[in-house]
């Protein structure tokens, strides 16, 4: 340890040098005043914020569940570490959508579901099914022939999966994404391979409540839809959801993807619950898909790749992490306040595995609550503790 004591010997050292220098004859070299001796403290590391096992879940536990999207190959990395500590209740990112599940007419696969649920028995998880009917992971047989036919495979294919899982899955997502976009179309469905099946027209949503009504009596049956935070969409979606219940179409909940960014706002979100509590007492409400983009991208990135906000890199702004903890503690508070939600899935656990490495651009994204490293994010410590400043 250099103490001042040291230091004051060292410069009077220097000192006495120079006086015998002068007087000891003009041939001794002077030698140089050493410089003073600046002790720099080391940087301390940075203390890296550690939950308690089962912090997260715990905290919420009376208001709702706490979901993480994975995939079965990430289920003994460390995502699916995580995921059994943190959370209780799982979702398959793809392996429960029909092209992966009914490959064929008549032929179900069930290896990869299988695999996710004996994890989610394993871990003490509830397990959320999505999706039974996606248009973008719709297997092309399930699409050929006449409505009458189109509906007898929809409705097999249902009743198989459905009745498999009964009792197992908490929740279906019935139909996913069945709301259109296009706000100048004059009705609120989607054109997509299921409405040209269906014979141009949205049967095919009744055809499967129905049938997953019948597999199941349980089980929560949920409509699910992205874009919820905007008004546009969210009257879309209402508009459909009165329809159905007005032809008694059973149906129990709400499902918000909730893909949004640090653009939005926390309010988007409550407003998007509040809207469907303030009409439709009763339905339940799950948030499905939640995820946090570094990138606040127009439309047009989404439609066409376009106008998509340039990729970080490794270096993603302090302010960038700041805005998106603040942005998770305030949804997580205020989804805590409103009773008809009683379940929030992530969309993924780690920034390491995040579909939004490559969706809509391939680009450096961060949107979850644990790093590339898994290590927690100021945004996990932000929902978790409200003494933290993020
Ligand atoms: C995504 C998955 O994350 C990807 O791994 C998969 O390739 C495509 O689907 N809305 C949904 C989810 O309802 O099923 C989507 O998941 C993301 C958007």
């Amino acid at each position: 340890m250099f103490t001042a004591r040291d230091r004051l010997k060292l410069l009077l050292g220097g000192a006495a040098f120079s006086v015998s220098a002068c007087g000891g004859g003009s041939s001794s070299p002077v030698r140089p005043t050493p410089p003073p001796v600046v002790v720099t403290p080391p940087t301390p590391a940075p203390v890296i914020f550690v939950p308690t096992e089962g912090q997260l879940r715990d905290k919420f536990v009376n208001q709702f569940q706490v979901g993480g999207a994975i995939q079965v190959g990430q289920l003994t990395a460390p995502e699916g570490t995580l995921l059994g500590a943190q959370f209780n209740s799982i979702t398959a990112e793809f392996e429960m959508k029909p092209d992966i599940m009914g490959p064929s007419e008549g032929v179900y696969n069930w290896v990869e579901a299988d695999a996710l649920l004996a994890f989610a028995e394993d871990n003490g998880l509830q397990l959320r099914g999505h999706a039974l009917l996606w248009h973008r992971s719709t297997p092309d047989w399930m699409l050929t022939g006449t409505p009458a036919q189109v509906k007898v495979k929809l409705q097999t294919y249902i009743t198989e999966v459905v009745t498999r899982y009964r009792g197992k899955i908490y929740a279906w997502d019935v139909v996913n994404e069945v709301i259109t976009d296009d706000g100048s179309l004059g009705d609120a469905y989607r054109r997509s391979n299921w409405w040209t099946a269906s014979g141009g027209n949205a049967d095919y949503i009744d055809w499967a409540f129905e049938a997953a009504r019948a597999a199941d009596p349980d089980c929560k049956l949920y409509i699910n839809d992205y874009g919820t935070e905007f008004s546009g969409k969210l009257g879309r979606l209402l508009d459909v959801v009165r329809d159905l219940q007005a032809r008694d179409i059973p149906l129990d909940g709400i499902g918000h993807q909730m893909h949004i960014n640090v653009g939005t706002s926390a309010q988007q979100v409550f407003d998007a619950v509040d809207a469907v509590d303030t009409e439709f007492m009763g339905l339940e409400q799950h948030i499905t898909e939640l995820d946090i983009s570094v990138y606040s991208d127009p439309a047009s990135c989404f439609s066409d790749q376009t106008g998509c906000q340039s990729d970080y890199g490794t270096t993603i702004p302090d302010t960038v992490f700041t805005n998106q903890a603040q942005l998770y503690r305030a949804i997580f508070d205020g989804l805590a306040t409103r009773s008809s939600v009683n379940s929030v899935t992530l969309w993924g656990i780690s920034d390491a595995a995040t579909w939004l490495n490559e969706y809509p651009v391939s680009r450096t994204n961060a949107p979850l609550l644990w790093d590339r490293d898994r290590n927690a994010k100021s945004a996990l410590q932000a929902i978790l503790d409200s003494s933290f400043t993020p």
